[in-house]
C-alpha cells in the first residue's frame, strides 16, 4: 500500500519546512503521547513541527489501515455511498482513503477541532485530483457541535481522545444522522476495549455488524487476545529515517467495527490472526458464531485455494 501520489507530495512539502532532526525528535514524541493512554492531539498539533511529523509518520499507517476497512466494507455494503463524514479528521487522512475506495463519493464534510491541523487539510485537498476532494467543506469545530447527516461516517482514531459520555452521546447522533459508520482505534488491548464498548452499544440500539464481527454474540478474545487487524504500508526513505527503521514496510495494526441499520449477509467467519501456509495445508483462527477455532483446510478440500489466497483480517468465505 502506498500513498496517492499527490498527497506523498503534499506531505514532503510541509517537511521540506523542517530539518530531518527537528522531525526525528518530533516522531519520537509523537510515538510517546500515543503510547500514554486517552492523550490528547489537540495541544500537540499546537506545535508545527509536531504536526508535520504526524503527517510523515502517522498519515500514511492510518491511511492504510482506513483503506482496508473502507474496503472491507464496500464488500458488504448493500448501497454505494455519495456523501461522507471525516470526523476528528486531522489532516483527512480518511478522506483521501475514501476517495480511492467510493471513487462515487460526491460530498465530503471534515471535522476537526484544531485549527492548524485543518487548514493543512484544506491546503492537502486543493493538491488532490477528484473533485470530491477539492469541494470539501471543512468545519473547524467540536464533534460536541451539531453534525451533518451522510450515507458514510468515519472515526478514525478519534474516540481515545473523547470521554465514554462524549464517545456515548457522539454515537446517539450520529445514529440519526448517518447510515453506516466505522470506527478505528489503535491495535492494541485499550483500542479494543473501546471499539468492544461502541459494539455492545450497537447491539442495544439494534444495529448491524458489518464488520469485522461475523455474528452478534459476545466476543469470544480472551485476555492476553484481543481483536486487531495489520495492514502494510510502504516507508519512504525519510519515513524510515524518522522511525530509525530499518524494514522498508511498516504493519499497521489497528481494531474496528463497522456497522449500519440495514441488515447485511455476514461471511461464515472472520480471520483473526496470521495465516500459516505449509505444504498441502493452510491454518488459521478463525472467529465464528460467537467461538473462536483453529481453522485446518487441506489441499483435499475444495476451499483450499480461497485459504491460500486469504489473509489475516480477511472474511472466511
Ligand atoms: C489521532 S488524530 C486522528 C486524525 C485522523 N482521523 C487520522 O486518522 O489520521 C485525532 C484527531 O481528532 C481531533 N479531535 C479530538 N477531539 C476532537 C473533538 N472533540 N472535536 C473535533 N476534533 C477532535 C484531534 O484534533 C485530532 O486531529
Amino acid at each position: 500500500m502506498q500513498l496517492p501520489e499527490s498527497l506523498q507530495n503534499a506531505i514532503e512539502q510541509e517537511c521540506s519546512a523542517f530539518s530531518h532532526e527537528a522531525l526525528r525528535t518530533a516522531s519520537k514524541q509523537l510515538t510517546s503521547l500515543y503510547q500514554e493512554k486517552r492523550a490528547s492531539s489537540v495541544p500537540f498539533f499546537q506545535n508545527a513541527v509536531a504536526r508535520t511529523a504526524y503527517l510523515a509518520v502517522r498519515m500514511p499507517a492510518t491511511y492504510a489501515a482506513i483503506h482496508r476497512v473502507l474496503l472491507e466494507c464496500k464488500r458488504k455494503m448493500g448501497v454505494s455511498p455519495s456523501s461522507f463524514l471525516d470526523l476528528g479528521a486531522g489532516p483527512g487522512t480518511g478522506s483521501w482513503a475514501a476517495a480511492e475506495v467510493f471513487p462515487e463519493l460526491d460530498s465530503l464534510v471534515l471535522i476537526e477541532k484544531s485549527r492548524p491541523m485543518a487548514e493543512i487539510g484544506q491546503k492537502f485537498c486543493r493538491e488532490a485530483e477528484t473533485p470530491f476532494l477539492q469541494s470539501a467543506t471543512w468545519l473547524c469545530q467540536s464533534l460536541e457541535d451539531a453534525l451533518p447527516s451522510s450515507d458514510l461516517a468515519l472515526l478514525s482514531y478519534v474516540i481515545a481522545e473523547l470521554s465514554p459520555s462524549q464517545v456515548e452521546s457522539l454515537m446517539e447522533r450520529l445514529w440519526e444522522q448517518a447510515s453506516t459508520i466505522v470506527i478505528l482505534e489503535p491495535g492494541t488491548p485499550e483500542g479494543y476495549r473501546r471499539i468492544l464498548k461502541v459494539r455492545d452499544w450497537v447491539l442495544k440500539r439494534g444495529g448491524h455488524l458489518i464488520a469485522p464481527c461475523p455474528h452478534r454474540e459476545a466476543c469470544p478474545m480472551q485476555a492476553p487476545d484481543w481483536c486487531h487487524f495489520p495492514a502494510r504500508v510502504e516507508r519512504t526513505r525519510m519515513h524510515k529515517f524518522l522511525k530509525g527503521a530499518t524494514l522498508g514496510y511498516e504493519d499497521e495494526k489497528f481494531s474496528y467495527l463497522a456497522f449500519g441499520k440495514d441488515p447485511i449477509k455476514t461471511p461464515l467467519g472472520r480471520i483473526v490472526g496470521p495465516v500459516k501456509k505449509g505444504s498441502g495445508f493452510v491454518q488459521f483462527p478463525l472467529c465464528t458464531d460467537g467461538k473462536l477455532e483453529k481453522k485446518s483446510v487441506s489441499r483435499k478440500q475444495e476451499t483450499y485455494r480461497s485459504a491460500r489466497n486469504s489473509q489475516w483480517g480477511d472474511a472466511w468465505l
